[in-house]
């Protein structure tokens, strides 16, 4: 019985189950932010619009890429983007930082949130 249990333990988190599950996650986060980030923001470098280029933004200091006009509130917020400031502020953006220029209400779907997350994670080097 042992036995059984420690080779179920193995095959669960054998390499690989885990990213082909997230890569899955970023698929289906890249069509939701074709659908909505999109309109205002690219995932590509150096490319702003409305909103900043939202490559390599995980790990970024919040209002701090070169050459964008961020509004004073999210330049003096002192964040540091990760899952879980990402996650609070796609919910919700002007209560996370209120007086934000992102007009956007907020993507209230805990699944989408979480895949467009994970395909934030996939837009850096
Ligand atoms: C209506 C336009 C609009 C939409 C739609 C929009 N954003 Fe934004 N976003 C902005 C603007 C404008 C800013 C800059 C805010 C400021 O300076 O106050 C911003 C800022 C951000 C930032 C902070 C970036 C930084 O460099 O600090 C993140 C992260 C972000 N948006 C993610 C998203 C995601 C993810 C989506 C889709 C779910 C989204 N946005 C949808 C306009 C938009």
């Amino acid at each position: 019985m042992k036995r059984v249990l420690l080779v179920a333990g193995v095959l669960f988190y054998a390499p690989g189950s885990m990213p082909v599950a997230h890569a899955q996650d970023a698929e289906a986060g890249k069509a939701v932010f074709k659908a909505i980030c999109n309109l205002c923001h690219e995932a590509v470098e150096g490319k702003n619009r409305v909103g900043p280029s939202l490559y390599g933004v995980v790990g970024r200091k919040s209002g701090t890429l070169p050459g964008f006009n961020y509004s004073e509130v999210v330049k003096g917020a002192g964040m540091i983007w990760t899952e879980e400031t990402l996650d609070k502020w796609i919910n919700s953006p002007q209560t996370t930082v209120p007086g934000t220029r992102m007009t956007y209400s907020g993507l209230k779907d805990d699944k989408k949130r979480h895949d467009v997350i994970a395909f934030l994670n996939t837009l850096h080097h």
